[in-house]
């Protein structure tokens, strides 16, 4: 359990990437530098800081969240998965091979949280318009693509699960 320590820092006892993990923390220090500085994760992007590009996405509990608005401290007794874990588990591997396919990442730095994003898409529907895809996609951006082969990646994921 968390437990307040006086010079500032906490103990926080979490899953990431189904590896159990224990750390003390500074109560202000946010997952995204945890994940990154303490674990070694660099698979997480840190573009904004603010909640706005998406660059930092993680999945908390089975939820989309933006680790740069997470403290840290947030983690403890949750479960933890980043892209390098979906990676591994074969989770977005039908994303990944369709977006080296369509072309849909070029510098790489919005990709991570793209396809956490867009697993969570395919997750939840069997099907989507290309602007129902944008939409959803539209709290992760990216400055190389323009989109277009992002769109097409995840739509032939969702058609070809759909078998159309
Ligand atoms: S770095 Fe978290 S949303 Fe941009
Ligand atoms: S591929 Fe460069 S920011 Fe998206």
């Amino acid at each position: 359990m968390m437990q307040a320590e006086p010079s500032d820092e906490i103990e926080i006892s979490t899953i990431v990437n189904d590896a159990p993990v224990t750390r003390r923390v500074k109560a202000r220090q946010h997952l995204a530098d945890f994940l990154r500085d303490e674990l070694g994760l660099t698979g997480t992007h840190l573009g904004c800081e603010h909640g706005v590009c998406g660059a930092c996405t993680v999945r908390v509990d089975g939820e989309v969240v933006r680790s740069c608005l997470t403290l840290a401290v947030q983690i403890d007794g949750r479960i933890v998965q980043t892209i390098e874990g979906l990676s591994d588990s074969g989770a977005i591997a039908e994303l990944q091979v369709a977006f080296l396919a369509r072309n849909a990442a070029q510098c790489g730095f919005c990709t991570a949280g793209m396809l956490l994003t867009a697993h969570e898409l395919i997750s939840q529907r069997a099907a989507a318009t290309r602007a129902e895809i944008r939409d959803f996609l539209s709290g992760n951006f990216c400055r190389c693509t323009g989109y277009q082969a992002i769109v097409d990646a995840v739509d032939e994921v969702l058609r070809r699960r759909a078998g159309t």
